[in-house]
């Protein structure tokens, strides 16, 4: 069945990356000159979704402002002739169709899923968590779907390898090794330390699901940090189901604090043909200027 829905939680209050939270939601601030939440909604839509649910919360109205149209702003660069401008700006309020839905309190991912539940329906859908910047050819959440497909429509978590001292900062996946890339699950805990983590393989924000997840959120008791867990649901379903985890291809970048954030602007800087050549010339002038030789 193709996936048609992502539900994107928005709630977080971004603590991580104050002051700047404070006034401004951090989805919108930009990797040089595009909001961290552009790149996770492009993600989505190159992946065949067609509908995207913010899971939002008070001061995110810009989230959804910023992918809808802005008439004033249109008519503004038309009359200026700028051309380009208004094509990309344009683009964007037409990229894909958005709705939201009211956390009305912070009590965890699982219930931040729980609350898009009618929205969704009774079909499979995507989860994809705006802190994780995915960079690949075929995105992220593309080849979990394409596993998911080759699977019956099995729910399937995408995984990767992360140091064993920064185990307590994911959903950590144990399973019967499959093949190279693929994990049957056979459990799945939150922010485990590392002397308790039964393997290194961390969550980083891409889920496929189907809807029977919804009833077993319902019924999760409060887990790690006293909220409710996607993961504790996740690790329920696959002690009845087929789950899969799936170590997907990509540069990941935890944009939610500031090291990741660095790594993806310095990275996303070089990757831009018309950004490298100026940023790699004053990178050098600046290491010169700092006495910094490398
Ligand atoms: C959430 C999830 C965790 C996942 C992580 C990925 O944690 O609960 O399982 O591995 O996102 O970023 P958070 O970072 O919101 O505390």
């Amino acid at each position: 069945m193709k996936i048609k829905k992502a539900i994107i939680p928005i709630a977080g209050k971004g603590t991580r990356f104050l002051p700047a939270t404070k006034e401004i939601a951090k989805e919108i601030i930009p990797i040089i000159n595009v909001p961290m939440i552009h790149y996770i909604v492009e993600e989505a839509c190159e992946a065949g979704i067609e509908q995207v649910i913010f899971v939002t919360a008070s001061g995110k109205f810009a989230v959804e402002d910023y992918f809808d149209r802005n008439q004033e702003l249109e008519a503004f660069l038309e009359r200026n002739n700028k051309h380009k401008e208004l094509e990309l700006i344009r683009k964007i309020g037409s990229m894909v169709d958005v709705t939201s839905v009211r956390q009305k309190e912070q009590l965890g991912l699982g219930h931040a899923v729980l609350c898009a539940k009618n929205m969704i329906g009774n079909e499979p859908f995507a989860v994809l968590l705006g802190d994780d910047i995915v960079v690949n050819q075929t995105p992220a959440i593309k080849q979990l779907m394409d596993v998911s497909l080759t699977h019956s429509g099995a729910t399937v978590i995408g995984v990767m390898e992360v140091p064993r001292n920064e185990t307590n900062k994911y959903g950590i996946v144990k399973g019967e090794v499959i093949n190279e890339k693929t994990l049957r699950m056979t459990g799945m805990v939150e922010k485990p330390k590392p002397e308790d983590a039964p393997t290194n393989l961390a969550t980083p924000g891409r889920y496929i699901l189907t809807p029977e997840i919804f009833s077993i959120l319902e019924k999760i008791p409060r887990g790690a940090g006293n909220e409710y867990q996607l993961t504790d649901a996740i690790n329920v379903l696959c002690q009845t189901r087929d789950v899969y985890a799936y170590r997907f291809e990509g540069d990941r970048y935890d944009t939610g604090n500031v090291h990741g954030y660095l790594d993806a602007t310095i990275d996303f800087a070089l990757r831009d043909p018309e950004v490298r050549e100026k940023f790699l010339a004053s990178l050098k002038q600046r290491l010169n200027k700092h006495g910094i030789s490398l």
